[in-house]
């Protein structure tokens, strides 16, 4: 049996956030972080929204907090909105919509998002972090009701966002992809999302505007399909790695993914190089189209350039062995593990992690 709802409404194109002056609302409030507001753009899309009554929250950061997030809840609670808008990043999107959730008020919440990466305008996960633990909340009732995915808030994305958060888009496809929980519906979303970012992603990165599009919506593709079908050991492992060492979410992806395709290779070889093969990597046999897998987000990553291991990341390779019992555990815990084509164990992360850390 496959059940796949699309509940989010979702407009695209330039211009696209103007459609939240349709929505008839009368009191807006917007979750963003500094950087919109430094640049202006919180007051022009909240300008656009064309509320009566406007309270901006402007404090995410990277890495959102539980506490971050109680705070969020308690001013949008006071203040009574009936539309709650997040403009930004994953993070932004993440903290709105967990505040939407915690605070139970029934208002329509519409995601902006600013990055083409996390998905999370049509998901049902918000990462919240707690003490150095990073963890998704999942719950169908956080999955926004609009999103609004408008290229000309791309424009000035530094290359260094293109990559890093691309590299998460590639992620996700791949994930939900080989997910135990994967079906006809999903597969279909995550091969597009991957064949269309694997394309697009170098053009984007040399600034190319018109690809820009191309690479949001295949993160929107890539959410709808992880949203259904789960995720896997790249995201347990990044959110355990995470929350200890506060890389960002995209390079920890970029850094782990290959490692985990070669780790899970001989319980999903056919569905690797079935989506190799969808993205014109080649190879007649799975093992050299999975290899080639493999070799083609290696260089990928290489041309994006990425750090190729923690190490190259900024973080000290005597810090990952010092919390490795931590890091194996949290990530073992981590609900995005269930859906890993093969059952995560100990010693298989101990593995990947001994491959991405770099020399000591
Ligand atoms: N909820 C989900 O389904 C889901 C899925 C994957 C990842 N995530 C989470 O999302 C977070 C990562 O989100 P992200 O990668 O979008 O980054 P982010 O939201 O953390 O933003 C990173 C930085 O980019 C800046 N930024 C955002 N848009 C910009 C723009 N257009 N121009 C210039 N600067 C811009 C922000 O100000 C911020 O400083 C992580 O916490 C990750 O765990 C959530
Ligand atoms: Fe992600």
């Amino acid at each position: 049996m496959e059940e796949f709802s699309c509940k989010t409404k979702i407009i695209s194109g330039s211009g696209a956030v103007s459609a939240l002056g349709q929505l008839g609302a009368r009191r807006l409030f917007l979750v963003t972080d500094p950087y919109f507001m430094k640049t202006g753009q919180a007051r022009q899309v909240a300008q656009v929204a064309k509320c009566a009554e406007t309270a901006i929250f402007d404090r995410v950061r990277p890495d959102p907090t539980v506490e971050l997030v109680a705070q969020g809840t308690a001013e949008l609670k006071k203040f009574q909105p009936d539309l709650v808008v997040a403009l930004g990043g994953g993070s932004a999107m993440d903290c709105a919509k967990a505040m939407v959730y915690f605070a139970k008020e029934k208002v329509l919440l519409a995601a902006v998002p600013t990055t083409s990466g996390s998905g999370s305008e049509v998901t049902d996960f918000a990462v919240l972090t707690h003490g150095s633990v990073k963890r998704p909340l999942v719950d169908p009732r956080l999955r926004p009701d609009l999103a609004i995915l408008d290229s000309d808030l791309l424009t000035a994305l530094p290359k260094g966002l293109v990559a890093e958060t691309g590299f998460d888009v590639l992620t996700h496809a791949v994930e939900a992809y080989v997910s135990k929980r994967a079906g006809t519906l999903t597969d279909l979303y995550a091969r597009e999302a991957f064949s269309s970012a694997y394309a697009a992603l170098p053009a984007s990165y040399a600034g190319r505007q018109e690809v820009r599009l191309k690479v949001h919506l295949a993160a929107t593709m890539a959410g709808m399909a992880f949203t259904q079908a789960g995720l896997g050991l790249c995201h347990a492992l990044a959110h355990s790695l995470g929350g200890m060492f506060h890389v960002s979410h995209g390079r920890l992806n970029a850094i782990l993914l290959p490692a985990v395709i070669g780790c899970n290779a001989h319980a999903a070889a056919g569905k690797y190089a079935g989506l190799a093969r969808a993205a014109g990597m080649g190879g007649s046999a799975d093992t050299i189209a999975l290899r080639n897998l493999k070799n083609s987000l290696i260089r990928l990553r290489r041309e994006l350039n990425l750090p190729q291991t923690l190490t190259q990341a900024g973080v000290d390779p005597r810090a990952v062995w010092r919390g490795a019992e931590h890091i194996v555990g949290a990530a073992l815990e981590d609900p995005c593990c269930k859906d890993n084509p093969l059952e995560p164990e100990a010693f298989l992360i101990r593995r990947i992690l001994e491959e991405v850390t770099g020399r000591v």
